[in-house]
């Protein structure tokens, strides 16, 4: 299991330890994927906000750093939130080709940082899981193999939304997001429950906000129970804030970092 602290309260040398912490899931990442060619991954979750966009988006430009070629994909189409995060546009998107109305070319950010590009979702649609389990998704997803070391799909909560169930046939593996203190260890279990269900390959667990400061402090893991109520997540399906979202506290993102330098390539798999 990874584990991320970014509470600057709790860490004043939040940026070194968050970026340690990205960058030990890179390393990972690139040892647990024994295959040639694009390496898909998605990241999710049980609930939601328990940030897999955050660590998805960091992870893409830890990989990016390493001179891999890296497309970060925005995949829930019913709260996309990648474009805030990387500052860009989400319009148009993954949804408007989808839907025939733009070219991929049109809608990638090239280059957003050395080596990474990014895909945001699109205008918010009808019908996202359609869209999602359309023959197009399969199809671009196969085209974009060809030009990325790496694909990074951010996607829904698993016990929400079916989504990131019906993208599993087209992922290498998958990496899952937990929040100590704040997912429940019933929804957890639920969610791998279902990705094992449908034959989805678990690279590891992510312990997003741990609090590594405290010796050992993975034990206060075992406190789950906060979180198994659904109707918060009442608003999932729609582009607003939900009141658990504007609680979290202010993301450090690294993901702004742009200006670092590029990091010597980890060794990968023959
Ligand atoms: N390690 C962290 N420390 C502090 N704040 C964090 C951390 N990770 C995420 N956050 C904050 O928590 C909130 C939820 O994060 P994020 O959007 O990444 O979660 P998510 O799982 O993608 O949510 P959703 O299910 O809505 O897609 C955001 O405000 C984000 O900035
Ligand atoms: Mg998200």
């Amino acid at each position: 299991m990874n584990t991320i602290n970014q509470d600057k309260k709790a860490n004043n040398n939040l940026l070194f330890t968050a970026k340690e912490a990205y960058r030990t899931i890179r390393t990972n990442l690139m040892f647990s994927l024994a295959k040639k060619g694009c390496k898909t991954i998605m990241f999710t979750s049980s609930v939601q906000g328990e940030g897999k966009t955050t660590t998805a988006s960091n992870v893409a430009f830890s990989i990016a750093r390493s001179n891999k070629k890296v497309l970060l994909i925005d995949v829930d189409l019913r709260r996309p939130h990648v474009h805030r995060l990387v500052k860009l546009s989400n319009t148009p998107g993954l949804t408007n080709v989808l839907s025939g109305f733009n070219s991929l070319e049109e809608v990638i950010h090239k280059e957003v940082f050395k080596g990474l590009d990014v895909l945001c979702a699109g205008t918010i649609s009808p019908n996202p899981s359609e869209l999602v389990a359309s023959e197009e998704l399969a199809e671009l997803l196969e085209k974009l193999k060809a030009d990325y070391n790496f694909i990074i799909l951010d996607t829904p909560p698993v016990n929400i939304v079916s989504d990131a169930l019906t993208l599993m046939p087209y992922v290498d593996g998958v990496v899952m997001i937990a929040r100590p203190n704040y997912t429940a260890r019933k929804e957890l279990q639920n969610a791998i429950g279902q990705i094992n269900l449908v034959g989805g390959k678990i690279l590891g667990v992510v312990a997003n906000g741990a609090q590594i400061e405290k010796k050992y402090g993975y034990g206060r893991y075992g406190r789950y129970g906060r979180y198994g109520r659904y109707d918060r997540y009442g608003s999932y399906g729609t582009a607003s804030s939900s009141a658990q979202e504007q609680a979290a506290p202010a993301p450090q993102e690294d993901v702004s970092e742009q200006t670092e330098k590029t990091e010597e390539e980890p060794k990968e798999e023959a």
